[in-house]
């Protein structure tokens, strides 16, 4: 029997291979969900979601600068009423893991959330508490460990399946926040989200973005997912999935390498297109082989055993 050197089981979650479609791209209807899954990502992870619908901002919400993008959506979201429909039929017809992403404006919004999208079929929650541009929730949950407390432990006493909780870089000390969460009952911490940046028009001297600062994602945001990860690693004994700058499968690798039991893919997927999800696991793949391991699993957080 040739084993598949790509499974991993991540916070009681089997996936295929360790690499995840990220929060927010792709992830707001089910047909977009299942084209990411039939392309080969290893599991799902869905737009945020909350407890009622939402706008968000008007364009323009996307700026490309030379090294990534910088985006203030504003979650826009059909609200979780809305959004249980696509999750009943991503869960009828693919058979990877659906994590629901949710944020909320208060922890009991947190929990009601969570609870409708496992209500509807999610196999875990993602905690958006690391938005970096509306005002209420996001990052203001997450930089605040007494709130992020609240939320977590709220969530857990609501739901039986597992919480995720996505941190955001725009902190003094990622890694004590990640401890803050798995004391309140977090099963897996995903870092990271965007970081804050801004760009401005010279010809006009205006901010772009029509809310002025989004949050950073793509490459230059990579090296500073590794030093999250690596952080987290240290602090925390829960599994990690890595997010931030992922282009290719030696990117992948090197978040594997800090820390990341799994990794969600985000910008790429805009700078590249859905091959990433055949090419990264194939990548990776090669990898193991070549360096003679049996299992991706071998080789997470080995730079801290070098
Ligand atoms: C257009 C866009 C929308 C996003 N929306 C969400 C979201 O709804 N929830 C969330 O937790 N993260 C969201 N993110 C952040 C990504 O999930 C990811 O954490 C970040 O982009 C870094 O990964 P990347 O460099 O692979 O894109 C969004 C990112 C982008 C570019």
């Amino acid at each position: 029997m040739v084993l598949n050197c790509l499974e991993v089981e991540v916070a009681g979650l089997k996936f295929r291979n360790p690499v995840l479609l990220a929060a927010g791209i792709l992830g707001m209807t089910a047909e977009s969900l299942i084209r990411v899954a039939e392309a080969g990502a290893g599991g799902l992870v869905t737009k945020s979601i909350g407890l009622k619908p939402r706008k968000g901002y008007p364009n323009p919400t996307v700026v490309q600068v030379s090294c990534g993008l910088i985006n203030a959506m504003g979650l826009p979201n059909p609200g979780i009423k809305t959004f249980s429909e696509e999750i009943r039929e991503v869960k009828r017809r693919v058979k990877v893991p659906l994590i629901v992403s949710v944020y909320g404006y208060s922890a009991e919004e947190f929990a009601e959330t969570a609870e409708l999208a496992v209500k509807a079929g999610a196999d875990a929650v993602e905690l958006n508490v690391s938005c970096p541009h509306v005002e209420g929730t996001g990052g203001e949950i997450g930089q605040n460990p007494e709130l992020l407390k609240e939320v977590v432990s709220k969530v857990k006493r609501r739901i039986s399946k597992p919480i995720f909780v996505k941190l955001s870089p725009n902190v003094t000390d990622i890694a004590q926040l990640a401890e803050t969460a798995v004391k309140a009952g977090a099963d897996a911490i995903t870092a990271i989200n965007t970081v804050r940046a801004m760009k401005i028009d010279i010809k006009t001297g205006r901010p772009i973005l029509a809310n002025r600062i989004g949050g950073l994602s793509g490459p230059a945001i990579k090296p500073i997912a590794v030093r999250c990860i690596y952080e987290i690693y240290e602090r925390v004994r829960v599994p990690i999935f890595g997010c931030g700058g992922i282009l290719n499968w030696r990117d992948a690798i090197e978040l594997i390498l800090a820390g990341a039991s799994a990794v969600q893919i985000g910008t790429a997927i805009a700078v590249k297109d859905l091959e990433v999800f055949r090419t990264i696991p194939k990548g990776i793949e090669k990898y193991i082989r070549r360096k003679g391991f049996r299992s991706v699993k071998e080789i997470v957080g080995l730079s801290h055993r070098l």
